[in-house]
């Protein structure tokens, strides 16, 4: 266990700030899935289900061998392991997106990977909470996948910054792919040309988006896939607290602008450093992963964070108004991973934290603080064991943080644990 205080002084920015106590983002009645293609076939796919209520989960897609239900008990969750099959084949339409419908709200984690090398998870985000134009997080060797949950929703991808191929259609520059989907219906794009870099998706009814890198090597030797099932551009924030992570010797993080002028700035441990960004797409930086850092812009940016590790990750770092109350979440379930949890609190609300009913500090394994503004947060990170787990404070009106991520000798993957978004038919502040 170690501590250390980063005095790294900061303007807050105006929060955007979301009525709490009602809205979670991680927990919906209605989610589609996807598993976007690595560059290695994968072995396995699975789906991780928490609910605080128990409740019956149906599963249902036109792809054979999913239909399925399940009653989901709050105390342990649900594993649900599917053929390989199911992953996305191609730059093409197909019918693999996956319903998972419940009585109760659930929050749903996808996870897939090889027995070796390669694996990725991301937090499934309920279809309640999605929108019809999206920025996507993405880089060279580019994946970009799309569900829709009605029939004949249109879909455009324009604005990419080279040529991709899309049943067969070769696509440059400046031109838009347009394609119609039906519901549970899936399109994948993904290209080793060139990027994909500064797509922006739009289309006449919700979608889900999964964007990032179907083989990426920030890392020595390790090839791995990086995703994240990403929010509507609407639900993009401006402050974020990057969290140091275990076995990584330093960090990228990249902010994908969503078009307008824009100011970003991250601040830390031997970092200060601010960049104007004009135009859509990304700009990179690379850090030391041993400490936090505030990032932080004038405008909605996306923010990634990829470590320089046994194997490279994305993780969708979420803002400070995307925190949540409360957590329950199942890690993934391959053999060897070693789990872990991050936890961004305000100093003050950390001691009414507690983890599966304990204390959380009776689980701390590294601590850092970051002063942001007048506040000061603190960075825990704990090792969890695999399986269900539940992070929650007992006043509805404190927020907190919540990461999880997870290595094994070969593999690694990451994503927020919930997201506390705007619904997609309340009115958003740009
Ligand atoms: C970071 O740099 C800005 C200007 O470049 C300066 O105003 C600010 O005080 C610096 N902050 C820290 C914590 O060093
Ligand atoms: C691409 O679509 C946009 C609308 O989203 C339209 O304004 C633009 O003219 C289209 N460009 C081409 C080359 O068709
Ligand atoms: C992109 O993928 C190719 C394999 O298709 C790989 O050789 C290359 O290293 C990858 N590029 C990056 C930056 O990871
Ligand atoms: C990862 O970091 C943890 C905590 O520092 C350590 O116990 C573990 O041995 C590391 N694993 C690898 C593969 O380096
Ligand atoms: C887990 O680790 C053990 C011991 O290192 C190894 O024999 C086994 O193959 C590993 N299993 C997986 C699925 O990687
Ligand atoms: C939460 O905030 C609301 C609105 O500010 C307030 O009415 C309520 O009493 C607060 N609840 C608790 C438990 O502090």
């Amino acid at each position: 266990m170690f501590f250390k205080i980063i005095a790294s002084l900061c303007l807050l920015q105006s929060l955007q700030t979301f009525a709490k106590g009602q809205i979670t983002g991680h927990g919906g009645k209605r989610h589609v899935v996807m598993f976007p293609a690595g560059l290695k076939p994968v072995t396995r796919a699975e789906i991780l289900i928490s609910s605080l209520q128990d409740t019956t989960v149906r599963m249902k897609s036109k792809f054979p061998g999913v239909d399925s239900v399940l009653q989901v008990q709050s105390d342990v969750g649900a594993v649900v392991s599917l053929s390989s099959e199911i992953v996305l084949d191609g730059n093409k339409r197909e019918d693999k997106g996956i319903f998972i419908e419940s009585d109760h709200p659930i929050s749903v984690y996808g996870h897939s990977g090889d027995e070796c090398c390669e694996g990725e998870g991301f937090l499934a985000i309920p279809v309640d909470f999605w929108g019809t134009e999206y920025d996507i997080a993405t880089h060279i060797n580019s994946t970009v996948a799309v569900v829709a949950v009605e029939d004949n929703t249109e879909v455009i991808a324009k604005g990419f910054w080279a040529g991709v191929l899309f049943e067969s259609n070769y696509y440059a520059n400046g031109d838009n792919i347009t394609f119609i989907l039906s519901a549970g219906q899936t399109a994948q794009l993904q290209t080793p040309l060139g990027y994909l870099l500064g797509t922006r998706l739009h289309s006449n009814k919700p979608i889900g988006v999964i964007s990032g890198q179907y083989y990426a090597s920030p890392s020595r030797s390790k090839y791995n896939q990086m995703i994240e099932f990403i929010p509507p551009a609407s639900s993009i924030g401006k402050n974020f607290i990057v969290p140091p992570f275990f076995n990584t010797t330093y960090l990228t993080l990249h902010y994908y602008n969503m078009g307008e002028d824009n100011l970003v700035t991250t601040r830390g441990k031997n970092v200060n450093r601010s960049s104007r960004l004009q135009k859509r797409g990304g700009y990179m930086i690379s850090a030391g992963a041993s400490n936090p850092y505030y990032g932080f812009a004038e405008k909605p940016v996306i923010l990634t964070a990829t470590p320089y590790t046994i194997s490279p990750f994305l993780l969708f770092v979420p803002s400070l108004d995307q925190y949540s109350n409360n957590y329950k979440f199942h890690t993934p379930t391959k053999q060897n991973l070693t789990h872990y949890i991050v936890l961004l609190v305000k100093s003050k609300d950390e001691s009414g934290i507690t983890i599966d009913g304990q204390k959380i500090y009776s689980k701390v394994e590294s601590l850092d603080a970051l002063l942001i503004n007048d506040a000061i947060y603190l960075v825990i990170s704990a090792e969890v064991s695999t399986g269900q787990h539940y992070v929650t404070h007992p006043d509805p009106n404190v927020t907190f943080g919540l990461i999880l991520y997870g290595f094994d000798d070969t593999q690694s993957y990451a994503y927020p644990v919930g997201l506390r978004l705007p619904p997609f038919s309340a009115p958003v502040a740009a």
